[in-house]
């Protein structure tokens, strides 16, 4: 609250430092919302739907400033009063969070630069020789002629679709790039005439029937390019001019999903998209031909943010879009090119996909996910993604990660590792690296990492219906997925700061490394009941900061009592992990409660909540009572899966036995581990999953009290309410 401005105009613009007057860089995408927490941990938010580039100081009154350069005034405020609910509320208003395919849960891989199908296809292998779980695929723009939207580079990646089909048999998906600029200088390109005939782009601001034109990564054909130009002189000789779809018309949001439907019907079958530079970007200021003299580009206010005028490293604020003015709309075009998107490939695909776009606008988790763009790899980028994820979260656009291991720059082996582990709790997890920079996939460094990577990656597939559940409840409540601690211990203050641990829902509480050759942990525990989710044990030290040890193979997972987490055995990918059998993680509470779901469906038809093919199961713990019901059943996977594990951890004491569904299990049934107190667990069940469950295990005495556990006491009051009746009855 100290003076900082925000600047707010959509930029093709990497995170980095905020400027050193206070100022805070514009980013990729605009989300003129905020919340705030009163001191009495009330919260509330405010969002100001205005696509106008605008900049927000903050104060310490505490006050705020808009300073906004045109448009609407709509304010709408939302009144939680918790966290969760302000963001439940949000999402009702600008729309839930789409559900991601299972297989989209997966770890990733990319790169900008492979530059050959055959150095693909052999990073792919190798990283299958490790075993490293992966279940997607990308394609950057290396993969394109000349880097033009819907070709296929015939000299480097010939063969490309053949490859990419056989993967699948390794339960890899693929997603590949589409940019929102499409080249003029081309002969027989279909999309640029299909999309001329059809008027779909955005036009010169000073002559209206023309085509507005930019430069940005297609370049132009039978080029011979100096290796040792610099960037300007490249853009000056060999960039193409190019034009940019308009989509905010509905004749453009045809022409793209009939484009996107030929690629993948003529081309390329492929499974997601990733849509990139959709501020929209260019590399030339404003056009082809510079921006006039006009109002909308020598407009008398420019907000503080990058650039000397609006138009930096974008197009003319003059051109023409959606029946406006770019001015009035350009913040809105990453929104605007996500709708048609999600469109296209579910018709292409007749799936559920999954979109993933660099710039964004509320509303757009709708349709799309976010990575948060090119980031750099160094240090503190580790920390700092933690902090965009949290607010991406805030935004309903809870599908979010950074580029592991970083995309600028040359990341060093520990940094790597350590961030593969920190990545492995990224919702969206991709590592994906820029181009000329050092490899960095999980099997680019030697055979210790690639195994820190693997049993972190097989970690994260092991949490999936977790996860999967989680993401479940964003779409249908609009609760977040990656949470802050605050939102789950607001009357704790100490969490409100806390930005370097975070949560998978309420209950997994993630803890990673994020400094250079740190091997330990500062974390903080909030007032709850924690067990290290890798042995079991409790944690005692429950409301304070603790330093845990934490060797390069390490990262601090905790899960927290009172919550029920539905795993799975993971596997390579998730086609194979969902055949797997399911398990559960009994977290009690100190009143030796615990509860929680799990979500399930085919993982990747559209809609499938909305049109009522998924089952929900959902299990309750008391007093030594675990029950597993089917709540909602209109799915059943085929084979049916089973539960074979049920690990409880806060037990009183180790049960002598064990009723599973009515049959006793002794105590060499009933495992447990060396020094674990109160933790025991079951294996070799065979629970099918469309059935209702009932384990329970006698609750002792306390010994020390002499009192009785909370179950003999329900069980006394009941035996004294019988008497009581018995004796009322027999009067
Ligand atoms: C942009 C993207 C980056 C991508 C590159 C080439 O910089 O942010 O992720 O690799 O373009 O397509």
């Amino acid at each position: 609250m100290d003076y900082r401005t925000w600047g707010m105009f959509s930029r093709d613009q990497p995170p980095g430092p905020p400027g050193g007057d206070g100022t805070a860089p514009n980013l990729y995408g605009v989300h003129p919302y905020h919340m705030c927490v009163e001191d009495d941990g009330n919260a509330h938010s405010v969002l100001l739907l205005n696509s106008n580039a605008m900049d927000v100081t903050l104060q310490p009154e505490p006050a705020l400033t808009y300073r906004t350069v045109g448009g609407v005034l709509d304010f709408y405020m939302f009144l939680g009063p918790s966290p969760e609910k302000v963001t439940q509320q949000y999402t009702q208003l600008i729309g839930r969070p789409f559900m991601p395919p299972y297989w989209a849960l997966g770890f990733q891989l990319c790169r900008y630069g492979y530059n050959t199908l055959d150095r693909m296809k052999q990073i792919y292998d190798e990283n299958r020789q490790y075993d490293i779980p992966q279940d997607i695929q990308y394609g950057d723009i290396d993969y394109m002629d000349r880097q033009i939207d819907f070709t296929i580079d015939q000299q480097n990646f010939q063969g490309m679709n053949d490859w990419v089909q056989s993967i699948r048999q390794n339960g890899t998906y693929y997603i590949t790039i589409l940019d929102p600029f499409i080249s003029a200088n081309e002969t027989d390109y279909l999309p640029y005439t299909r999309g001329t005939d059809q008027d779909v782009w955005i036009k010169d601001g000073d002559n209206h029937d023309q085509i507005m034109f930019g430069k940005v990564w297609p370049y132009l054909p039978n080029i011979t390019m100096d290796p040792n130009a610099d960037w300007d002189t490249m853009i000056a000789n060999y960039a193409a001019h190019t034009a940019f779809p308009d989509f905010l018309l509905n004749s453009t949001k045809q022409w793209w999903v009939d484009e996107i439907q030929a690629f993948y019907t003529d081309k390329l079958q492929f499974d997601g998209l990733w849509i990139d530079m959709n501020e929209p970007a260019n590399f030339i200021l404003g056009s082809v031909n510079g921006c006039s003299d006009n109002q909308w580009d020598q407009a008398p206010y420019k907000p503080r943010f990058y650039g000397a005028v609006l138009a930096d490293k974008t197009i003319c604020m003059n051109s023409i879009q959606g029946g406006t003015v770019h001015y009035n709309t350009h913040s809105l075009y990453g929104w605007s090119h996500s709708v048609p998107s999600q469109r296209a490939m579910r018709q292409a695909t007749g799936k559920r996909s999954v979109i993933i776009s660099r710039s964004t606008y509320p509303g757009s988790g709708v349709y799309a996910g976010h990575w948060l763009g090119d980031n750099t790899s160094k240090w503190p980028h580790l920390h700092t993604s933690i902090i965009g994820m949290f607010e991406f979260n805030l935004f309903g656009l809870p599908y979010v990660g950074a580029d592991i291991c970083g995309y600028f720059d040359d990341a060093t082996p520990d940094m790597c590792q350590r961030w593969m582990q920190l990545g492995a709790f990224y919702p969206f997890s991709r590592n994906h690296n820029g181009k000329g920079y050092r490899r960095q996939d999980p099997a680019a460094w030697n055979g210790t990492i690639a195994a820190a990577s693997r049993v972190v990656l097989l970690t994260r597939y092991r949490l999936l219906p977790y996860l999967y559940t989680l993401f479940h409840k964003a779409h249908s409540s609009g609760s977040t997925v990656v949470r802050p601690l605050m939102h789950e211990f607001i009357s704790d203050k100490v969490t409100w700061t806390v930005d370097r641990q975070f949560l998978w829902g309420p209950a997994l509480l993630i803890s990673p490394v994020l400094e250079e050759g740190a091997h330990d942990v500062t974390a903080y525990v909030p007032k709850a009941r924690w067990y290290d989710y890798y042995t079991g044990k409790e944690v005692v030290e429950a409301g304070r900061m603790v330093v845990w040890d934490c060797d390069m193979d390490c990262i601090p997972l905790h899960l927290r009592g009172g919550y029920v987490i539905p795993t799975q055995e993971p596997a390579n990918t998730t086609v194979f992990s969902r055949r797997n059998s399911l398990g559960l993680l009994v977290a009690l509470d100190a009143e030796g409660r615990a509860e929680g779901s799990l979500f399930w469906d085919d993982g990747d038809s559209i809609d499938t909540y909305e049109n009522d093919q998924y089952r929900m199961l959902t299990f309750t713990i008391d007093q030594g009572v675990l029950s597993i019901s089917v709540d909602h059943d209109t799915y059943s996977p085929t084979p049916e899966l089973h539960f074979a594990s049920i690990r409880v951890m806060g037990s009183e004491g180790i049960p002598d036995d064990v009723t599973v569904d009515g049959s006793k299990l002794g105590s060499s049934d009933i495992k447990t581990t060396d020094g674990v107190e109160n933790m025991w667990y079951l294996e070799g069940l065979n629970l099918a999953m469309n059935e209702r469950h009932t384990i329970s295990w006698p609750v002792p005495m306390d010994p020390a009290s002499g009192a009785v556990s909370p179950k003999s006491t329900q069980a006394l009051i009941f035996a004294l309410t019988s008497v009581i009746f018995l004796l009322f009855s027999t009067q």
